[in-house]
């Protein structure tokens, strides 16, 4: 399946080779090349920029991501949601987005989908599409991208918000002028024992214990000011044998040799299975401040015995919209009290929920 996708998407990425296609969501196309500035109706600076993936069957999660934005958007802010997903899948992923704002939700008024097809510069392009799966290392590209003004909040399609995503695209102003990639811990400190970086990987890291991909916050004006794309190339050539997370590697070498360049995101941005190991929160953040979004990464939101993250994501797709409650409730009705709240981490994701 995934090697069809990536056929496919390699195959359209010849066919396009510097140009991606754009499709409003008033179903407009066109072509848009490389370096080429695009205006998408409001003004691009003052807009919360969201960018995702969905590439083959994770769009199905992408949506669901989305739709957990619409529901706990908490302001009119003026948000423009860009999802990367194959060009077959775009009718499909409008559809769905048409039935959301059907429903008048709060969110549904402020937020705009914007449909792309994955893209990367030319000639580089065969060399990232091999690197790893389709669309994953579309976040590396992003500062290429003009379409993109000034900054943009990445998220991995296997992502809920709880939180508004207003707030975290507050965490852009208490960067200070150096820093331009936001990004959670790959592992809190205590965590030494279960770590990759440090322990498994054989590339420079962020210290202490790495950083973690699925949710980046990226100030592309700083980003392009500093040749980022090409300083990922020269790393990706020098250590392409030792890569294991691919383009999250990249990023740790990247910021590992730029510390003043990395912000540090709290866990509870980021807030994955691998925080509630051994009956013990080691996020503090989220348990002290809630859980703010949940990361479902190595197929949590899938997989049978992580459940208390799969219902939260399944609680979404199921819920009708308009209504916060209505996710409330279809928790309590899948018995998430009773049968989750006995983990801690479960608890956690209870709480955030019901607050
Ligand atoms: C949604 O809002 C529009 C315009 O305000 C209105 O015409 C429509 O009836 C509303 N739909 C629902 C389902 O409330
Ligand atoms: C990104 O950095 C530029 C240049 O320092 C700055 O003008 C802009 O306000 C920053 N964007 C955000 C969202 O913080
Ligand atoms: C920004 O903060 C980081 C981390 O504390 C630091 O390394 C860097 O020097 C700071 N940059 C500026 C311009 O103050
Ligand atoms: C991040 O977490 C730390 C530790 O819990 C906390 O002190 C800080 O206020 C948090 N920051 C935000 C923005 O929530
Ligand atoms: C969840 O569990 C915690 C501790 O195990 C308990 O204090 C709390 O009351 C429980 N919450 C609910 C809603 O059952």
């Amino acid at each position: 399946m995934i090697t069809n996708h990536f056929v496919a998407l390699l195959l359209a990425s010849i066919l396009t080779s510097v140009t991606i296609l754009v499709t409003y969501s008033s179903y407009e196309s066109f072509s848009l090349s490389y370096g080429q500035q695009f205006s998408s109706g409001t003004e691009g600076q003052k807009r919360i920029v969201v960018v995702t993936v969905g590439c083959g069957k994770s769009i199905y999660f992408a949506l669901n991501s989305l739709k957990s934005i619409l529901i706990s958007k908490r302001t009119d802010a003026p948000t423009a949601v860009y999802l990367f997903t194959e060009k077959n899948q775009h009718g499909m992923a409008r559809e769905k987005y048409d039935s959301f704002l059907r429903s008048n939700c709060t969110g549904c008024r402020s937020v705009e989908l914007f449909l792309l097809h994955p893209s990367y510069p030319s000639e580089k392009g065969r060399l990232w599409l091999k690197m790893w799966r389709p669309c994953a290392t579309q976040r590396l590209f992003l500062s290429d991208i003009s379409a993109f003004t000034d900054a943009v909040i990445y998220v991995d399609s296997d992502t809920i918000f709880l939180a508004p995503v207003e707030d975290l695209w507050e965490q852009f102003a208490l960067m200070n002028d150096s820093q331009a990639i936001g990004m959670a811990s790959e592992h809190e400190i205590g965590m030494e024992w279960d770590a990759h970086y440090g322990r498994l990987s054989h590339v420079p890291f962020v210290p202490p214990l790495g950083v973690n991909s699925g949710v980046l916050l990226m100030n592309l004006t700083k980003l392009r000011a500093v040749n980022f794309v090409g300083e990922l190339v020269r790393d990706y050539r020098t250590y392409k044998e030792n890569l294991n997370y691919h383009d999250q590697d990249l990023l740790n070498i990247y910021l590992h040799r730029h510390p003043d360049r990395f912000f540090h995101l709290n866990c509870s941005w980021n807030y994955r299975m691998s925080h509630c190991i051994k009956r013990r929160c080691n996020c503090r953040s989220a348990r002290d401040h809630g859980v703010r979004l949940v990361h479902g990464n190595a197929k949590t939101f899938i997989k049978k015995t992580t459940q208390e993250f799969r219902w939260v994501s399944d609680a979404i797709a199921q819920v009708d919209l308009p209504a916060t409650r209505d996710v409330k409730e279809e928790l309590i009705r899948r018995s998430f009290k009773t049968t989750v709240n006995h983990t801690f981490c479960g608890s956690l994701l209870f709480n955030a929920f019901m607050s």
